[in-house]
């Protein structure tokens, strides 16, 4: 009746941007991401027939059972309650080793790790794409975190048929993902509100039209271990997704936004800098969540340079910044740890 899990944040190198079933997940477009090593989630779930109510821990903290994180655990647990035909209640706790709000979607391994933890204390017999499935209920993303290393995700459309697998192991390619935070401050949109909105974007069928070719191409270029394509697919499609959430006007309180800007100064100014290490030689590309978090990929071996570039442009700032900076590798997905 107990379990403990892990699983990994991802970072999508082909995104998630809109959805055509918002209570099912199920995305307009299939996707492409990394699972991420140094920024995971440790879920113990543990059943308890005792219990009046689930019980959530989050490191130290207890969570109230009304906050929008509870909630989102306790129906995610439902749907596994429901499956092992089961009403008992549990108590969960859970730990990320990356901060919140920093960039790295917490949604996506909190999910896959309790997912699992709660499948495998109740002994239920899933295959792979059946976790994925069931994790993507509770976030979408949450379905690249089951399996291993270079992940994608297939969506034809139908709830049995949107599932991520493996494309690649994690030891297939030394991709590194530099994770710049830029600000610690939440964003005021979160994706699951950007998914939303998206369509609001008069750009976003033509995203949706170049995304089968996007897709074969980024695809390819991680088999292949091909660095140029893949880093100039990976950064136009971020960028391409930023035009469309830029492009998403919308009313909030009876005020008229004209689109969602997930980037600050900050970001900008990376942006401008990416572009120019790479015309001084260094091979460095960029991606960027619903947020103002910076992803610096390259390969295993240009690691110290991008680091002394970014450290350099820090100090040459009027005011000295010095970012919080996280460093992935491809990691392995989901799996229990008892
Ligand atoms: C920009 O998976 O967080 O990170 O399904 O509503 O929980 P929900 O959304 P979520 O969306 C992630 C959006 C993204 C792109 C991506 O990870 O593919």
């Amino acid at each position: 009746m107990k379990s403990t899990a892990v699983a990994h944040a991802n970072l999508a190198f082909v995104k998630y941007w809109g959805k055509v079933d918002s209570k099912l997940n199920i995305p307009t477009n299939g996707s492409i991401s990394m699972n991420l090593s140094n920024a995971q989630t440790v879920t113990t779930v543990q059943f308890d027939e005792e219990l009046e109510e689930d019980i959530i821990q989050e490191g130290e903290k207890q969570i109230l059972n009304d906050s929008k994180f509870a909630k989102r655990v306790v129906k995610q647990l439902d749907i596994v309650r429901e499956l092992a035909k089961t009403r008992s209640r549990a108590f969960i706790s859970t730990e990320n080793t990356f901060a919140k709000g920093v960039g790295i979607a917490s949604s996506a391994s909190g999910m896959a790790a309790l997912t699992l933890a709660a499948v495998s204390a109740l002994s239920l017999d899933l295959s792979e794409k059946d976790l994925s499935i069931l994790a993507r209920l509770g976030s979408g993303s949450a379905c690249r975190s089951i399996p291993d290393g270079f992940v994608e995700w297939i969506s034809l459309g139908k709830h049995e048929e949107s599932y991520a697998r493996s494309i690649a192991n994690d030891d297939h390619w030394d991709l590194v993902d530099i994770t710049v935070v830029v600000t610690q401050s939440e964003k005021a949109i979160s994706s699951s509100e950007g998914h939303l909105l998206a369509t609001n974007s008069p750009f976003f069928s033509t995203r949706l039209n170049n995304m089968t070719a996007r897709l074969a191409k980024v695809k390819s270029a991680i088999l292949d271990r091909d660095f140029l394509t893949f880093g100039q697919e990976i950064e136009k499609e971020a960028i391409e997704l930023h035009a469309v959430a830029m492009t998403s006007s919308f009313t909030q309180k009876n005020t008229w936004i004209s689109g969602i800007y997930y980037w600050n100064e900050e970001t900008i100014k990376l942006i401008h800098k990416v572009q120019y290490w790479r015309s001084e030689g260094l091979p460095v590309y960029f991606t960027l969540d619903a947020g103002p978090t910076m992803h610096l990929i390259t390969l295993s071996k240009y690691l110290p340079e991008v680091l002394s570039a970014i450290e350099t442009f820090e100090q040459s700032q009027t005011i000295h910044v010095k970012w919080e900076k996280i460093i992935n590798y491809p990691a392995k997905g989901a799996r229990i740890i008892d």
